[in-house]
Parts: C-alpha cells; structure tokens; sequence
C-alpha cells in the first residue's frame, strides 16, 4: 500500500483519462504500433492498481471511442484482442481486489465475442465495493446524451416520467455515470489539449490537466505529481474562492 500523503479532503473523488499516445510511443522506438497498444495497457494495469490502492473512488479510462472504428482493420484487430487478454487476464485479480468494472458507452454495438466478455467483466464485479473501474468502450460523450435522452423518453411515454420532472438530477441518473460523483480531474497524455468527445456532462467542473508524456510511460511518479497538482488547486464550481 503506497502512503498517502494527500489530504484526503484534497484527492481527487473521480478522476478521468485520455490515454493518449501509444502510437507514436511505438513509432519513436521503430516498433509496430500493436507494442505502444501493448505498453499502453501495462501502464494501464499500474494506474488501475496504484488508483485502488489511495482509494480513489471512481477511475474512468477512454480505451476506444465512438470514432476509433475508422482506423485501419488491422489496428482495430489489434485493440479488440488486447480488450479480450485483459478481460481474460484481469478480471479475477480485480474482484479480488474490491474493484468493480462498468463499461461506459454502447456495449449492445460491440462485436462478439468483445460484447460478451465486457458484460461477463460487470457482472463479475458487481458486487465489489472499492475502486469503480469505468471503461469507456465504443464511447462517445455525445452518443451518451442522445441513449440518455431516449431512456427519458421512454420513460415519459410509458407515464413514469413528467417533462417537468426532467431535472440535472434525472438527466444525470440516466447516464452510464449513474449514481457516480463528477469528473474532478481530467489527465490527457501526450500533449493534446481536448477532450475528444470524453464525459462531456460529467466534466463540467474538473480540473484538466494535459501533462508531455506519452501515455506507455505515464507511470505512478507521474499519477503522483499530476495528483499534487489537483491538490494544489483553488477549485470555485463557478463561486468565490474558499481560500
Ligand atoms: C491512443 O493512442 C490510445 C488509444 C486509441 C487506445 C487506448 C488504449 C489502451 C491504452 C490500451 C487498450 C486497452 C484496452 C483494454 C482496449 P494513439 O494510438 O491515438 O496514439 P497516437 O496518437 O500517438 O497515434
């Protein structure tokens, strides 16, 4: 267990990240970009551990977006199949470790046998209390309002729901996130300043953070540093200072 020197009032509840860069991680050392993939997810596993292990809350990680079908067949092959090793290789050792998996984004759309590997890795750890591990998986922030918007309808057509009764509160249940605190710090690796798409509502208030690294070595000396920035900041939420 690492010691946690952050003060608990100032650790961040959620924190979101753009795992950003494996490609060219792999193009400067002249490998394939299937081994910067490969590295990304071994930094991937010491985030997720080092994340349960300060007791951070909720850990939402973007593994591949709404958009990222339109790379090459080869890559996308490539993406798919390390979801599978993980999925294969990991989930075990996270229920054994309280972590519970949700994926975030349109599960139903996955290929099989991805689909059914994904809902297997939820209901695995359904029951598990500490780290809540958010995939985002065939995610797109906006493709997340419009399934959230259409479960509201639902429910207003079948009676359930009033359009006065639409409140932030309602819109925010129907969300992948449900039942989840807001984004408090975003980190996007490898020098891009966007948010791609990433929890467009959830973020509306978090702290960004776009540290020069590619994401294979964005690694816990990294996590900490980016976690003393987050504790550092005067955070207003649109109000006055409370320093
Ligand atoms: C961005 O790097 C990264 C991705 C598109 C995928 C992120 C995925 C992982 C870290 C590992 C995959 C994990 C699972 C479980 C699927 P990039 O390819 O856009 O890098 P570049 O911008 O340097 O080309």
């Amino acid at each position: 267990m690492p010691e946690i020197w952050v003060k608990p009032e100032r650790m961040p509840r959620h924190v979101a990240i753009i795992m950003d860069g494996n490609g060219r991680w792999a193009k400067k050392r002249g490998l394939p970009r299937a081994l910067g993939h490969r590295a990304g997810v071994e930094a991937m596993r010491a985030i997720i551990r080092e994340s349960s292990d300060l007791g951070v809350e909720v850990l939402s990680l973007y593994a591949f977006s709404t958009e990222n079908w339109k790379r090459s067949t080869e890559e996308v092959g490539v993406l798919m199949g390390l979801l599978l090793e993980f999925c294969g290789r990991e989930v075990e050792n996270l229920y054994r470790n309280n972590v519970r998996i949700r994926i975030l984004g349109d599960v139903e759309r996955m290929p099989e046998p991805q689909r059914t590997a994904l809902k297997n890795a939820m209901e695995r750890t359904a029951s598990r209390t500490g780290l809540q591990l958010n995939f985002a998986i065939n995610y797109g922030g906006r493709d997340e309002l419009r399934r959230a918007a259409q479960k509201l309808c639902e429910q207003a057509l079948s009676g359930a729901l009033r359009a006065e009764e639409v409140t932030e509160e309602t819109l925010r249940q129907a969300l992948d996130t449900a039942g989840q605190p807001d984004v408090d710090l975003v980190i996007r690796t490898s020098g891009e300043e966007r948010m791609s798409n990433f929890l467009p509502f959830q973020t509306a208030y978090a702290e960004l953070q776009f540290p020069k690294i590619l994401w294979p070595d964005f690694g816990i000396n990294e996590y900490h540093a980016a976690l003393d920035d987050f504790a550092a900041r005067d955070r207003r939420f649109g109000g006055r200072s409370e320093k």
